[in-house]
């Protein structure tokens, strides 16, 4: 796995954001896999500013969410759907119709994992995926486990993710279950890019760099994919062996 330590998290988000803008220059209906969450913030704001000074359109872009979770209204500002909106969709004029995300509602899980995967597979696959990573190791909500999933299912959030955050729930308490994209439809996408920074990422990015293929970090999984670039700040990038 290929990855590029940039001095700061505002140097990822230039970096990041100029390879998603230059994809979507070179092919408009591209299929971008989307994850919420602090890390991919300043690659948004990249791409809202291209778009502003009308560089790139994002009209013909198709998204899938990585995650939402399970028992909080779409229109909730904690929800997955508020935030895409609000820190990304609104700005760049992504047609609603374009944005899909799994149903944290769903009463039918296993009918609503079929949905996603088949969805995806309508749209012509995943170009480019976009990760960010979990103290614990855990991609979408993939916490660490036992087996490797394939495809979208509902997964009890563990407490190290709930103790990460809780701090955005303030007025109600954080949901204990989530909707994700399985690590096997994670993997299927064509390119990845992961980003990670801050010191308390730097444990979970060791092992997923250089531990073994494991489920125990379900990061790991993304040794067997042949195109993924890691993006770190010297801070997650500090228990390397080759930094
Ligand atoms: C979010 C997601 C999660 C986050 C991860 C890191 O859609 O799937 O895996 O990417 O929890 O979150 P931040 O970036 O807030 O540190």
């Amino acid at each position: 796995m290929k990855f590029v330590v940039l001095p700061n998290a505002a140097a990822i988000g230039l970096a990041v954001g100029d390879v998603i803008c230059d994809l979507v220059r070179k092919k408009s209906d591209t299929v971008l896999g989307l994850a919420t969450g602090a890390s991919p913030l300043p690659t948004y704001q990249r791409m809202i500013d291209r778009c502003k000074t009308g560089e790139v359109s994002f009209k013909d872009v198709r998204t899938f969410n990585l995650d939402e979770y399970c028992d909080l209204p779409e229109t909730h500002p904690c929800s997955y759907h508020y935030f895409m909106r609000k820190e990304l969709f609104d700005q760049v004029g992504i047609l609603p119709e374009h944005t899909h995300f799994l149903d944290g509602n769903t009463v039918d899980e296993g009918a609503e994992s079929q949905r996603y995967s088949a969805l995806i597979e309508q749209n012509g696959g995943i170009d480019l995926q976009l990760l960010g990573i979990g103290r614990n190791g855990h991609i979408g909500f993939n916490e660490p486990s036992e087996n490797f999933t394939q495809e979208s299912f509902k997964v009890a959030l563990t407490d190290s993710t709930i103790a990460a955050n809780s701090r955005y729930f303030r007025d109600i308490p954080m949901p204990k279950c989530a909707m994700t994209m399985g690590i096997g439809l994670i993997l299927r996408a064509r390119k990845i890019i992961l980003i990670a920074t801050g010191s308390e990422k730097a444990t979970a990015i060791k092992a997923m760099l250089e531990g073994s293929v494991t489920p125990r970090c379900p990061a790991s999984a993304l040794q067997k994919h042949p195109e993924v670039a890691v993006f770190l700040d010297p801070a997650a990038a500090a228990l390397l062996n080759e930094n």
